[in-house]
C-alpha cells in the first residue's frame, strides 16, 4: 500500500545524477564564517586544496576554479581556446552534448556534427576519417562529453585521443567531465586532453557553485591567441591570481571550505576505490533494471556509465508519472528523462557520496514505485541487485 502520509518522516533519497548527497563532514566544513577572500588563510586555504584537486583531475598543472556551474566551464573552456568563426568537431550523442554544442554556437563557433546514435558511444572512427580529411586544419577542436548524464552511456576518451592522433591533427581536444569527474576513473595528463571541464556538484560531493577547468600546455598556449571576449572565465587572471592561492572576484568561500573537506574524503578512500565502489554500485543498478524485466538505453553493455543508469519505460507509460510516484510515495527523487527523451526514460544517479545501503534503499523505492505506477515489470530487480552485492 503506498504511503498515505506526505509529511514523510525520514530522509529523503536524493538519487538523481547531480546534484549528489553532500557528506555530513562537508555540510559541517561549509557551516563556518566568512573570512577575508584576500587575507593569508584564505591563501592557505586554497594553496592546500590545489595539489589535491590536481590528483583528482590527474594532472599537473594549475587547475582554473570559477564561481559558476557547468555551463560556464563549457565557455570558459571555449572562450580562453577559440576565435569566433572557428569550426569545432563534436557529437550530438546526448542532451549534454547538444547543450555544450549550442553554447558553442552562442560564441560564434561553427559545430560540425558527426551524428550519433545515443543508445551507442560516439563513433571514433568517423571522427578520425573527418580529421583525416580536414588537411587544411580548419577544425580547431574536438569537443567531447565522457559520460552523457542524458543517457547513461560512457564515451572512451583514449580512443577518441587515439583518433585525432592517428590522423595526425592538431585540433585541441576539450572533454566534459561532470558526470565522471571522481567517480570514473579519469586522467587528464595521461590520456591527453587538452581542457578537462568540471563542475562541484557531483564527484565532488558540493553543492553547485564552482566550476573547473583542467588545461593542457597546448591549450594554456591556445588562449594566448585566443581572441574570443571573455571576463569573468579569462584564465590568465585566474591562474595569476591562483599562485598566491587567490582569485581575480570574491570566490565561493563555502565551497572553498566544502572542497577542502571533500578532498580529503575522496582521498582517504582512494581514487581506485572510490572508481571500484562506483562500478559495483552501478552494475548492482544494472542487475536491478534487468531483474525488473526493464531495458537500459544504453545498447552497449561496454559503454554503461559507472554513475547513471538510463532506464526505458515501456510502451505507453510515462517515465514522469513514475517518479512522481517514486518522490510522493517514497520520497525518492529520480532524475527525468531530458529533451527528446523526456517521459520516455527516467534515471538512476549513483554517484558521490553512496553506499550500498542506500543505493538498495533506493532501488526498493524504484520497485515499489513501478508498481503503485502500474509500470509493467517483475518484481526481481531488488533481489538481483542484493544477489549481486552478496557476491562479495
Ligand atoms: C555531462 C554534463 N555536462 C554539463 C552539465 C551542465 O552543468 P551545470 O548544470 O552545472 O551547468 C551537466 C549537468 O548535469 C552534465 O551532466
Amino acid at each position: 500500500m503506498p504511503n498515505a502520509n506526505k509529511a514523510q518522516a525520514g530522509r529523503h533519497f536524493l538519487q538523481i545524477p547531480g546534484p549528489t548527497n553532500v557528506p555530513d563532514r562537508v555540510l559541517r566544513a561549509m557551516d563556518r564564517a566568512m573570512m577575508d577572500h584576500r587575507s593569508a588563510d584564505f591563501g592557505a586555504l586554497t594553496l592546500r586544496i590545489m595539489p589535491r584537486l590536481q590528483q583528482i583531475f590527474d594532472c599537473a598543472a594549475t587547475v582554473a576554479m570559477f564561481p559558476g556551474s557547468g555551463h560556464g566551464a563549457w565557455e570558459a573552456a571555449m572562450s580562453n581556446t577559440l576565435n569566433r568563426g572557428d569550426k569545432v568537431l563534436a557529437f550530438d550523442n546526448g542532451q549534454f552534448a547538444v547543450s555544450w554544442n549550442n553554447v558553442a554556437r552562442s560564441l560564434g563557433v561553427e559545430v560540425e556534427l558527426i551524428p550519433s546514435d545515443w543508445r551507442q558511444p560516439v563513433d571514433a572512427a568517423a571522427a578520425a576519417a573527418r580529421l583525416a580529411a580536414d588537411a587544411n586544419h580548419d577544425i580547431k577542436a574536438v569537443m567531447v562529453v565522457h559520460n552523457e548524464t542524458s543517457t547513461g552511456v560512457r564515451n572512451d576518451i583514449p580512443v577518441i585521443r587515439a583518433a585525432i592522433d592517428a590522423a595526425n591533427h592538431p585540433a585541441l581536444f576539450l572533454v566534459d567531465a561532470v558526470s565522471s569527474l571522481a567517480s570514473m576513473e579519469y586522467h587528464h595528463d595521461k590520456w591527453g586532453v587538452d581542457v578537462t571541464v568540471c563542475g562541484s556538484q557531483k564527484g565532488l560531493m558540493l553543492p553547485p557553485g564552482i566550476g573547473f577547468n583542467a588545461i593542457s600546455d597546448k591549450a594554456l598556449a591556445a588562449s594566448e591567441k585566443a581572441d574570443m571576449g571573455r571576463f569573468q572565465y579569462d584564465w590568465k587572471p585566474v591562474l595569476t591570481m591562483s599562485k598566491g592561492g587567490y582569485f581575480p572576484y570574491t570566490p565561493p568561500i563555502a565551497l572553498l571550505y566544502g572542497l577542502d573537506e571533500a578532498l580529503d574524503i575522496l582521498l582517504d578512500e582512494g581514487l581506485t576505490n572510490v572508481y571500484v565502489r562506483h562500478t559495483r554500485l552501478a552494475e548492482a543498478t544494472r542487475r536491478a533494471v534487468r531483474g525488473w524485466g526493464l531495458e537500459l538505453y544504453c545498447a552497449d553493455d561496454a559503454a554503461t556509465s559507472d554513475t547513471v543508469t538510463g532506464i526505458l519505460m515501456p510502451d505507453g507509460h510515462s517515465g514522469d508519472a513514475f517518479r512522481r510516484a517514486a518522490l510522493d510515495n517514497y520520497n525518492l527523487s529520480l532524475g527525468s528523462g531530458l529533451g527528446p527523451l523526456a517521459d520516455k526514460i527516467f534515471r538512476i544517479g549513483h554517484l558521490g557520496d553512496l553506499n550500498e545501503l542506500m543505493l538498495m534503499g533506493s532501488l526498493c523505492g524504484v520497485e515499489m514505485a513501478l508498481g503503485d505506477a502500474g509500470v509493467p515489470h517483475q518484481k526481481g530487480g531488488v533481489g538481483a541487485a542484493l544477489a549481486f552485492l552478496g557476491e562479495g
